[in-house]
């Protein structure tokens, strides 16, 4: 029988797989991914399921490390090193969509300030900058002319950036977000608990530096396109992009009407998911000027509830699917097979 262990975080995908193993009878082993001991406490398990994330400075200093260390010893993993290697890192997912030729935004990236310096006087503006880490559209915004792109390429070979921002940033939003669930009281209990993460975050973290990243600007999109895809399912929604801004991720808007969606992005979504080998991956669509679907970045962590909300998915040869369906639970199904117990 397989023995599934699971490194449980409160509030992650974990809840859902820990819950999922006892209603089908499934042995799963709790194990604490930051022991020193991990590996053998591996040892007498077939998969290991960690759904390990970038607001842990822990994770992100060691989680890949874990990952290929319990794949090298046989056991099926999610996420697989394929899935996660690029995971919070725009700067590796640029290499990683160029590697397999995939429909993506033109992406810019320099380690030295003599060629970003360069590079800057003879390209065009706007431009779009961002850090590598970063989620909900923190670290992305609009560089207007090529006088703010020579400051932002001075800080990134100088002083370098804070990867979880200001304790203000994208404050309007998260007041709208609040506002819109009637939670403001909340926002405010929860604020001095916000400021120490922010500040734990950036500490641990240390500063972004050494590179600076450019994408052109992908004008006129009022909202962007989210494919998931698990193994052979690809669940779909759009979000629309802020009030007078041109950032959709992180917005709270999401809209799940299937008429938005251009079944291209789902073909390219399966496709590209097949040549990474991702078993879960969400892909963020914009179109450009002749309406062609580019890939902005991919990750294989993201919010739960906005895919199991979706109606319905497509499978490979993109029939329709009606039936929500928790996407930690396609995971643990497809880790399952992996391992020879299919149809758990
Ligand atoms: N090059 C681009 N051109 C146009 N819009 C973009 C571009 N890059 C990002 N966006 C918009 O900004 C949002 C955030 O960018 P993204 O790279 O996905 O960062 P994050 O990791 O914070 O989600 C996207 O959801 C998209 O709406
Ligand atoms: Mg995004």
């Amino acid at each position: 029988m397989t023995v599934i262990a699971i490194h449980p975080r409160p509030g992650s995908f974990s809840d859902r797989w820990i819950e999922y193993g006892h209603e089908r009878g499934i042995a799963v082993q709790q194990v604490d991914c930051y022991a020193s001991d991990v590996m053998s406490r591996l040892a007498s398990a077939q998969a290991l399921a960690w759904h390990w994330y970038h607001g842990s400075a822990t994770d992100l200093l060691m989680a890949r490390h874990v990952i290929m260390a319990a794949e090298m010893m046989g056991l099926k993993v999610f996420p697989s090193t394929a899935t996660c290697w690029h995971f919070d890192d725009k700067v590796a997912q640029k290499y990683l969509l160029e590697a397999v030729g995939a429909p993506r935004v033109p992406t810019h990236v320099f380690y030295d300030l003599d060629t970003a310096l360069a590079w800057i006087g003879q390209t065009t503006f706007p431009k779009v900058f961002k850090l590598r880490r970063g989620a909900g559209s923190r670290n992305v915004r609009l560089v207007r002319d090529a006088g703010e792109a020579r400051r932002l390429a001075r800080k990134a070979f100088g002083g370098g950036f804070k990867p979880a921002g200001g304790f203000l940033a994208d404050a309007p939003t998260r007041y709208r977000k609040a506002r819109g669930r009637g939670d403001l009281l909340g926002v405010l209990r929860r604020l001095p608990t916000t400021l120490l993460n922010i500040y734990r975050t950036n500490a641990q973290i240390g500063r972004e530096r050494g590179y600076v990243y450019f994408q052109e600007f992908i004008a006129g999109n009022t909202f962007d396109t989210r494919i998931t895809v698990i193994g052979d399912r690809a669940f779909g929604f759009t979000r629309n992009v802020r009030p007078g801004d041109f950032r959709a991720s992180g917005s709270g808007h999401i809209n799940y009407e299937l008429d938005r969606i251009n079944l291209k992005c789902v073909e390219t979504a399966f496709d590209v998911a097949r040549k990474i080998g991702s078993q879960s991956m969400a892909f963020d669509f914009v179109k450009d000027a002749q309406g062609r679907p580019l890939i902005v970045e991919v990750s294989y962590a993201y919010l739960n509830t906005a895919v199991q909300q979706c109606a319905g998915h497509w499978d490979e040869a993109l029939r329709w699917h009606e039936g929500h369906i928790w996407p930690e639970d396609a995971i643990i199904e497809d880790l399952l097979a992996a391992c020879g117990q299919g149809g758990a």
